[in-house]
């Protein structure tokens, strides 16, 4: 659900006060996740230090469990709604990100190497969650037809007017359709920043007519990118730690391609909030992405986020896609019980 999400940073000597931020952190919310939310900064001194024994989210404690509800196994289709002001090049990011995810030309460690992990899934029946995810239909709504403060409930009436415009609707495909609300950078969502980068759940028939499966992604890159945008920006309460470069040069856009990783992996693993999540609320399950939030790489976990690569200019990604690279949150496997990506070391 992304109610949690979370980047570990990489920092060559962490000073006190991160892992005093970590440590607030697994006190808060017992899961692996870290990303550097502003409620942390208050009272993050005052904890006491506690260094953090988990790596790449490996615990005996998380019990993922299938709760018997549907996941995506036939080929899943990704529709967009652009809300807000959206540059072509910002777009071209995303689409080839999503048309990365199932591309087999890739060089490796790809994005459909970080893909096989969520294919791990499984329904009642036995079947997987599909190798095929497609970029589908795209809709824009540039003029914010419900202006540029959304709320969780005014998300869907957003989603409404794209699957019953007049002209060109979104397809309506709920067993293989995947809805991304995806908004632009002066667009403000109810929790943005203070506990969310995004978010995933379902439409209510009585609002959409139906029931669809969709996510809600906001570019951070004016309000907050030192926490939704993190580790290519750092939030100013944590001093002395430098952003890393990121890899398409745009750190709103590269900050959003993780949490967009995210939704759309937990989408595909419990799209009706009902199949596969850990914790005893569905209120607040924590999914497979929640577990490994701040995780991109080997030995990732607390503030750390493990061993990322480096391309000839610098820039910090741990996978590529089809032309471009990028940065990616692991996912949880639960066939070994950790975290695992397509860079791992060993
Ligand atoms: C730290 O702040 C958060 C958010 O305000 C709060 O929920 C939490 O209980 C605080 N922790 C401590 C130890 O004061
Ligand atoms: C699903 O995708 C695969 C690979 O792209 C394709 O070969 C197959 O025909 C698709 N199946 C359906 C039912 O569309
Ligand atoms: C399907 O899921 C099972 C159980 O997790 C796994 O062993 C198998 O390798 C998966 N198949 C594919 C194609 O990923």
């Amino acid at each position: 659900m992304s109610r949690w999400c979370v980047t570990n940073h990489r920092s060559p000597a962490p000073p006190l006060l991160i892992l005093a931020v970590l440590s607030a952190l697994l006190l808060i919310q017992p899961s692996i996740a870290w990303r550097p939310w502003p409620h942390h900064r208050n009272n993050a001194t005052e904890l006491e230090l506690g260094g953090s024994k988990k790596y790449e989210g490996s615990s005996e404690f998380v019990k993922l469990r299938y709760h018997m509800g549907p996941v995506l196994t036939a080929n899943i289709t990704v529709h967009i709604i652009w809300y807000g002001t959206w540059p072509k090049a910002q777009k071209r990011i995303i689409r080839e990100f999503i048309n990365s995810i199932s591309a087999t030309s890739a060089q490796s460690p790809s994005v459909s190497g970080w893909w096989k992990t969520v294919q791990l899934y499984t329904d009642q029946t036995g079947s997987n969650i599909s190798r095929t995810v497609r970029l589908g239909e795209e809709k824009n709504d540039r003029l914010l037809s419900h202006g540029k403060k959304l709320t969780r409930l005014s998300v869907q009436s957003v989603i409404k007017a794209a699957v019953t415009a007049k002209t060109k609707p979104l397809p309506i495909s709920p067993k293989s359709g995947l809805y991304l609300l995806l908004t632009a950078d002066d667009v403000y969502v109810q929790d943005f920043c203070q506990n969310v980068c995004g978010f995933h759940y379902f439409t209510y028939p009585s609002i959409v007519g139906y029931t669809l499966p969709y996510a809600w992604i906001g570019n951070s890159g004016k309000f907050c990118p030192g926490v939704c945008a993190y580790p290519f920006a750092v939030p100013d309460y944590i001093p002395g730690l430098k952003p890393m470069k990121s890899p398409n040069g745009n750190v709103g856009i590269d900050g959003m391609i993780s949490v967009i990783a995210h939704e759309i992996s937990e989408l595909a693993s419990n799209p009706l909030i009902n199949a596969w999540y850990a914790g005893q609320d569905p209120v607040f399950p924590v999914e497979i992405a929640d577990l490994c939030e701040g995780i991109y790489g080997t030995g990732g976990g607390g503030s750390y986020t493990g061993q990322m690569l480096n391309d000839r200019d610098g820039a910090t990604y741990n996978m590529h896609g089809i032309r471009r690279r990028f940065l990616v949150q692991w996912v949880w496997n639960h066939v070994v019980n950790y975290c695992t990506g397509p860079n791992a070391l060993d």
